[in-house]
């Protein structure tokens, strides 16, 4: 039944030159951004080529390749500027693509200045394949120059980017899903055969640390996205069929390569409904893969990242601590600052003990930024060698080896952890001083956590009564411990079965938080009630409800 399907779309891609399917686009065509013409279609109408509006910004557009035939318009490829000058192609609205009678394809401005061109002579015919390649081609049919050699951030199936002994090829991600700047993240088909995922300094684009790789160094390999849908460096494999899914990896702005599929029809299956599913994705927990020395890590500096699995794609998101606020709600991945008055260097012993105190967090830890460590000292000195200091931002501290360690800003690599014997003490201003205004109620219940947990909710409906109706908890601190020891091999984001997801029914949830009854803290999209389930742990639950519908739930954590 599969083959019988495959059939068909299999033939197509095996015979690209096929004249009756593949219309070709003819010297003198021309695209602009705001004409009737501001694109060409492949022949099956699933992709386009030509001039993307950039989302809240109508002065400029993208050169580039999406999914025609989806609601989101999903962009696989755009143009960037040269290979030493990788920016984005920012075209004006009075500008117009064409192919040009003497066989070159350029992008010009109304007074006739050229802002782009593929550096390429001789074309007689363009054509937008079926496989969301667009192709520059010779009179004899030869290829000239095609998309699927300049990866964005983006591959599709059939698409190769082979091992080049000379130069390592790359995909860059984009800053944010709507901001098509080079982000933070690479994977490079390298020189030396090996594929390997960097976090890399932006704009700059230097490497700092390999976060992932495939090992294979010396044996040239090449990623390769089968016509089949499979990726050979992810187990995707064969998870929605090419005639009932549109496939895509991409290098995601959280720096996850995730391989997606989405519904040609709607309903047409277990995958989802009409959006992208990840069905693999690399590494398997971003947060946990980057501990970078340089650099801030997943996100930028002063936050941490959250990674949760029960959320959809599993997408990863950048978090603020208690008293940090971020520089841009609207760009988290920018990172946080000090909500408060910072300590002054001028201020006296007294006056800091007075204005300042340590207050623990936990679930989280930022392995890095240490200046000072004590041994052996107890937590309470820790803590005041902290708050009298100016440079200090944070203490931690081991009680089994009374080991103590200051901290200074910019705080890096922010990430979720669960450790029992380190208590790590964050600077704010003290209940005492003015700056004071934080809601202490969860107080009490801070003290004493072994478990902490995270609560994650997806959306089923509009109805208030559905909404408040939280559809999965995730738990960490016990669990999380099983499951990273059994080192899942390459799973697949979509078979639950090897995660410890549980679903718990509206009426268990009621119940273990007692008629939501306690509230822990209410963030932008709802309210969090405190629970416990009745395990043999007596594990404590953070609940969130959501009263808000949002495109993305993104995953929420509390402080416990
Ligand atoms: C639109 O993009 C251009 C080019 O990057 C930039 O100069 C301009 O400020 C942007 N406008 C808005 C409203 O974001
Ligand atoms: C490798 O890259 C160089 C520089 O871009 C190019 O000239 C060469 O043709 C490439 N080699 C192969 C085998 O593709
Ligand atoms: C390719 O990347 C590797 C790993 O970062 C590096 O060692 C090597 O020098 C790079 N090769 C070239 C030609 O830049
Ligand atoms: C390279 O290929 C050889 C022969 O197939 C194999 O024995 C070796 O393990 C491979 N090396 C790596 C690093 O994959
Ligand atoms: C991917 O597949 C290609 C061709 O099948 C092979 O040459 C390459 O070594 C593979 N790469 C990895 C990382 O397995
Ligand atoms: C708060 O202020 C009072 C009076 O100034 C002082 O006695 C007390 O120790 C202060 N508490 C803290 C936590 O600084
Ligand atoms: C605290 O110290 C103990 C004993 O040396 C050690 O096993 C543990 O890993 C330390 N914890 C942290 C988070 O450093």
């Amino acid at each position: 039944m599969v083959a019988l399907l495959l059939f068909p779309m299999l033939l197509q891609l095996l015979s690209p030159t096929c004249a009756q399917t593949q219309k070709s686009i003819t010297l003198g065509s021309t695209l602009a951004p705001q004409g009737p013409a501001s694109s060409w279609l492949s022949p099956f109408g699933d992709f386009a080529f030509g001039f993307r509006p950039v989302e809240g910004n109508t002065s400029f557009y993208l050169i580039a390749i999406w999914f025609n035939k989806i609601s989101d318009k999903t962009v696989v490829w755009y143009a960037k500027n040269t290979d030493q000058d990788p920016s984005i192609v920012e075209v004006p609205s009075d500008s117009f693509l064409q192919l040009t009678n003497d066989g070159a394809l350029s992008l010009k401005d109304r007074s006739g200045q050229e802002g782009w061109n593929p550096q390429v002579t001789g074309v007689a015919y363009a054509s937008m394949r079926n496989t969301g390649n667009f192709v520059l081609l010779g009179a004899d049919s030869t290829t000239k120059w095609q998309t699927f050699d300049t990866p964005s951030d983006t591959i599709l199936p059939t698409q190769v980017v082979p091992c080049n002994k000379t130069r390592n090829k790359s995909l860059r991600v984009r800053l944010d899903i709507d901001d098509y700047s080079s982000g933070r993240f690479l994977l490079d088909v390298q020189t030396d055969g090996n594929l390997a995922l960097y976090l890399v300094a932006v704009p700059s684009g230097s490497k700092y640390q390999q976060y992932w790789s495939t090992d294979t160094t010396g044996n040239g390999s090449e990623l390769v996205f089968s016509e089949t849908g499979k990726i050979n460096i992810s187990s995707g494999a064969g998870i929605g069929s090419m005639a009932d899914y549109f496939h895509r990896a991409t290098l995601d702005p959280d720096g996850v390569f995730r391989q997606y599929v989405y519904p040609k029809k709607a309903n047409a299956g277990i995958l989802g409904g009409e959006t992208w599913t990840a069905v693999s994705m690399q590494p398997q927990n971003i947060c946990h893969a980057i501990v970078s020395d340089v650099g801030s890590g997943v996100y930028e500096f002063n936050s941490y990242c959250t990674f949760d699995i029960g959320t959809r794609n599993q997408i990863a998101s950048c978090q603020c601590p208690p008293w940090y606020k971020f520089f841009d709600e609207q760009k988290k991945y920018k990172g946080c600052k000090q909500d408060f008055q910072p300590h002054s260097c001028d201020l006296d012993e007294a006056t800091a003990l007075a204005q300042f105190e340590l207050r623990p967090i936990y679930g989280v830890d930022w392995p890095l930024s240490d200046y000072e460590k004590y041994e052996p000292i107890g937590q309470d000195d820790c803590g005041r060698l902290c708050v009298i200091e100016c440079f200090c931002a944070m203490a931690v501290h081991n009680q089994s080896t009374s080991t103590c360690w200051k901290k200074k800003l910019p705080l890096s690599n922010g990430n979720m952890a669960d450790y029992v014997q380190r208590t790590v003490l964050l600077k704010v201003p003290s209940s005492n001083s003015s700056q004071f205004m934080i809601s202490t109620s969860s107080n009490k219940w801070k003290r004493n956590r072994k478990h902490w947990v995270l609560g994650s909710s997806l959306i089923l409906g509009t109805s208030i009564l559905v909404n408040f109706a939280l559809i999965s908890i995730f738990l960490f601190g016990t669990y999380c411990r099983i499951t990273t020891k059994k080192n899942i091999p390459l799973s697949q984001a979509s078979s639950k079965s090897q995660l410890p997801l549980k679903t718990f029914t509206y009426k268990e949830l009621e119940k273990a938080t007692a008629g939501f009854h306690e509230i822990l803290g209410a963030g932008a999209s709802g309210v969090v009630y405190k629970g416990q389930l009745e395990d043999e742990l007596k594990t404590n639950i953070a609940v969130k409800t959501i009263d808000k519908l949002q495109p993305e739930t993104r995953p929420v954590s509390t402080f416990l």
